[in-house]
This record gives C-alpha cells, structure tokens and sequence, in this order.
C-alpha cells in the first residue's frame, strides 16, 4: 500500500479586498453556519416527544421522521447530522444546543423530496417554537402568535418585534419602540428563485431585491451587536449570490401540450401583462397591483406600520450602496413570477388557496379547509394543480387544540381572506383548464 501524504497549501490573503459574491460560498454558508444563537437544547429535541399532544406511551420508533413529520420540517439534503432542513447544532456561551436558518421557513419539499428555496408550506412554526422552548428551557411562552396555520408564518411580526428593541444605529434599547406588533399577517414564504427576476422583493414589493442587509433582520435578535451585522454583510452577500442561483424544478409529471400550448395563447391575452412571459426570451414586468384592482386581503399590506419603514430608513439597513435601499410605501400586492408555480401551492401572498384552479376561479375557492401538509404525490391533487384539501362545513370547535386548530385554514378569519384576483373568473372552463396545463410547464 502506497500512501499518498496530502500536501496542503495554505493560501494566506493578503489584502482588505473582498471577492466579489459567490453563489458556492453563499450555500455553504446557508448549510453550514449559524447566525443566530441556540435557544435550545439537544435534550429538549430527544425530550419534547413527552410534551406532545395526544400523549405518546413511548418514544416513537423513527424519532427524527416523527419530530420532522409533527412540526412540518423536511429532511436536510446536505450534511446536517440528525437534524432537518432548517435546524442546526449553534451555540449558546459555552454549551451546545439547536436553532433555526433561514430554511426553516424557506425549505420545502414536493413530492416527497426537499428543495433549498422553496417555501415550507407544512410547517408549525408556533408548535415548533413553544414545545421546544418548554422541552428545553421549560417554558413555551412566545412573545406573540408566530402562526395562526400551518404553512404560513407571522414573519412581519418577527421583524417588527425584533425591531422594537433595536435604535437605528442597532444598539439595544430598553425603552421598547411601539411599532404595532400584530400576527394576523398571515404569511406564504415565496421561493427564491423567483428574486433574480425581481426589482423590488418582499409580496408588497416594498424592498430594493439588490439589497442585503434586508434579508439580514432574522439576525436582530438580541445578542448580534452591530460589529456582527458588519462582519457577516459579506456572508450574506455569498448567500444572495447563491438565491440568485436557484432555478425553478421542473413539473414531473405528463403534459398535454396541446393544451399547454393553447394555454400559452390564452396566458399572453389575459395574464402575461402583469405576470410576464416565460421561455428563452422571457420579461417580468415587475409590476406592484394595486390594491383597489387585485382586491386579496388586505391585511399584509397595511399590516407593517409606516413608522416601522421610517424607523428602518434611518438605520443601518438602508445605508447600504450610497442612498441607500429604503423601504417604500406599501401600494398593493407585486404580481410575483410564476416559474416553478406547480410547486409552490398554497397560493397568493397568505396562502389562502390551494389550487392552480382555485386561483383561477375565485367560485371554488374552498373556505374552510384542512390538508395532509405532507408532500408525497399522494398529497398532490394532479387535476387542479396544488394540494388535496379536505373542506370542513364549519371552523374549528372551541375545545379544539391550537395544534389541531392550526390544521385548519378558515378564510372568514383576518389576515386569510381568499376573494379578489378574479382574472379567472372570464375564462371558460376549458379555457382554464388550458392556463392549468401551461402553468404546469414554467
Ligand atoms: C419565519 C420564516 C422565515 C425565515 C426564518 C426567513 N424568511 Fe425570508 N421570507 C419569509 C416570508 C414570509 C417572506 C415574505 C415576506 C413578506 O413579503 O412580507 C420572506 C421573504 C424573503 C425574501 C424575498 C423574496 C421575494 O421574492 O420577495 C428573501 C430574499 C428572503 N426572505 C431571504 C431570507 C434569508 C436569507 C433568511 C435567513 C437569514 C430568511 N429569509 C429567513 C419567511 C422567512
Ligand atoms: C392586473 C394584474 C394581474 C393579472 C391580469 C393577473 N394576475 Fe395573477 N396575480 C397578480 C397579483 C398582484 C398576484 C399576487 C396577489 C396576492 O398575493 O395577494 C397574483 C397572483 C397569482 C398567482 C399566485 C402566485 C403565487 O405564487 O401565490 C397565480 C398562480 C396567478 N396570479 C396566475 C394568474 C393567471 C393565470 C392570470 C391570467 C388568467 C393572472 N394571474 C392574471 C396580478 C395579476
């Protein structure tokens, strides 16, 4: 046996100069390293089964796919130990424990299979959070309501929570800023691939999509100073590279082209100008609708208050590239891409329908409704493109469990209305049946 000896070149940097973003940096980034501390505890992950609802006799058997399969998290395809997508080992002073990343919320998976950059639409984000702050730390007290459905978050509220203790210079303030903390938001994560299309992000389109110290506020947790936002700026400009990587999976499953194709035609008449065209030679309109027009519900857009946009104006935030990025006046809802839109149900900004078809025809849409939120095929109603759901006559009984109730997706509720985007609602029945099977193919 020859061994070989490994010489290895260390290359020392010599310079202050920083490369330019790089996409592979960016996901070893995204996969490997924490930016926010461990709030909890490795024995709070092989504990908090004790805590669940209806109460367990013993340990179920497949630990990690019971645990992955209670809060809607997917299986990590990167080295992540036993942890899923969206949960890593960080640290906490001097002692080991578990937090959260970015694909917490943006991780999903379709068809069983799990994808950096897609919205998580099963997760509970508010059982997740109390069972292991009580496993860990006993006690699962939160601040506010971090999701009222499955599959949705109150991710405004973190911002505008995390906010409230932070002065625009990000030091830490005591005397909490009021910025109308609410959770009825009702929040749909968008896929990344869809930012490189993108002037303005966020579903009001309210951000500059170049900038990153905006993706930076889920670090605004206390204990990150501003020396680490400065520091870690340039990690997050790797990160941005990588999202602008990303591209849409495809549909597959069979296409009728022949009625894609019609779709296609029908699609350019009555959607292309305010979603665009796809293809080699695709555009995007980058077009905000206003809200008097798209008429979804209003409650996101007028949900962030001004003085909250004022407060982060004057920050660090949007100093960034000379004047800044500021964030703008909310007007409507942006008219997002729809590459990949086969995978990315439930659809609008609140997640309030679970159909292509349902989008398409604002008379189906279903008003109260539950899901398996698994993602095999067998969850995937193939016919009207999105997730199987099951209608309920009626919201969720007053002894019903906020786990159980969180399972329901009632649009009578704030923050969950369905109506509005009737574009549709013209359209004959084949005639959407045709706009289904184009959409199908981007
Ligand atoms: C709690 C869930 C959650 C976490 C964690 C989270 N996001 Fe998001 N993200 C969202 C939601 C929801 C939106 C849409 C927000 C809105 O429009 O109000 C969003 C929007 C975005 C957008 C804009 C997308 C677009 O097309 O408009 C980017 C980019 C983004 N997030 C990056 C990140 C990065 C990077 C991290 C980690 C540092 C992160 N997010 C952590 C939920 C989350
Ligand atoms: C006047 C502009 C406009 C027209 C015309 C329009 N849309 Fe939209 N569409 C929007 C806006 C704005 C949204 C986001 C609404 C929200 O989230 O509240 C949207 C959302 C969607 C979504 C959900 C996307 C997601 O990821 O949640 C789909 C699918 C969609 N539109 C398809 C179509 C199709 C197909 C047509 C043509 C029949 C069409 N739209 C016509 C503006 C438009």
């Amino acid at each position: 046996m020859i061994r070989c000896l490994a010489i290895v070149v260390v290359v020392v940097s010599v310079g202050t100069a920083r490369a330019d973003p790089d996409a592979d940096r960016g996901k070893q980034a995204l996969f490997t390293r924490a930016f926010v501390p461990a709030p909890w505890t490795f024995s709070g992950y092989e504990n908090v089964w004790k805590i669940w609802q209806p109460p367990l006799k013993e340990k179920p058997a497949d630990y990690d796919a019971a645990f992955r399969e209670r809060y809607g998290l997917h299986p990590a395809p990167y080295e992540n130990g036993r942890l899923p997508m969206g949960l890593r080992e960080g640290r906490l002073l001097f002692a080991k424990g578990i937090t959260t990343d970015c694909l917490l919320c943006h991780g999903g998976a379709i068809f069983g299979k799990s994808y950096p950059g897609l919205g998580n639409s099963s997760l509970d984000i508010h059982a997740l959070f109390s069972e292991m702050g009580k496993a860990s730390t006993g006690s699962g007290r939160l601040p506010f309501t971090f999701s009222n459905v499955r599959g949705t978050t109150e991710a405004g509220a973190f911002a505008v929570y995390l906010w409230s203790f932070r002065e625009p210079d990000l030091s830490i303030t005591f005397k909490r800023h009021d910025f109308g903390l609410r959770d009825d938001l009702c929040e749909d994560t968008p896929a990344w691939w869809h930012l490189k299309k993108k002037k303005t992000m966020y579903h009001t389109g309210t951000a500059d999509a170049r900038s990153v110290r905006s993706i930076m506020q889920f670090m605004l947790t206390p204990d990150n100073s501003r020396e680490v936002f400065e520091k870690t700026e340039p990690v997050f400009a790797d990160i941005q590279a990588y999202i602008l990587s990303l591209e849409a999976p495809k549909y597959p499953l069979a296409v009728d082209r022949a009625l894609a194709d019609k779709g296609e035609r029908l699609f350019h008449r009555h959607c292309s100008q305010c979603h665009g065209s796809y293809g080699p030679q695709w555009s995007y309109p980058n077009k905000i609708v206003p809200i008097e027009i798209i008429g979804t519900d209003p409650t996101r857009l007028v949900g962030l208050s001004r003085a909250l946009g004022e407060h982060y104006n004057r920050s660090w935030f949007a100093k960034e590239k000379g004047d800044g990025y500021l964030a703008m006046e909310p007007k409507g809802y942006q008219a997002p891409p729809l590459d990949g839109v086969w995978a990315t149900a439930p659809y609008f900004h609140n997640g309030s329908v679970p159909t292509l078809y349902d989008v398409l025809n604002s008379q189906t849409r279903p008003k109260i409704f539950t899901r398996s939120f698994q993602t095999h095929r067998e969850d995937y109603d193939e016919v009207k493109v999105g997730w199987k759901v099951k209608v309920l006559e009626r919201g969720a009984d007053a002894n019903l469990s906020d786990f159980e109730r969180r399972k329901i997706y009632d649009t009578t509720q704030p923050g969950r209305g369905n109506g509005g985007h009737t574009f549709g609602d013209r359209l004959t029945e084949e005639e959407r049946r045709a706009v289904v099977e184009y959409l199908k193919t981007l």
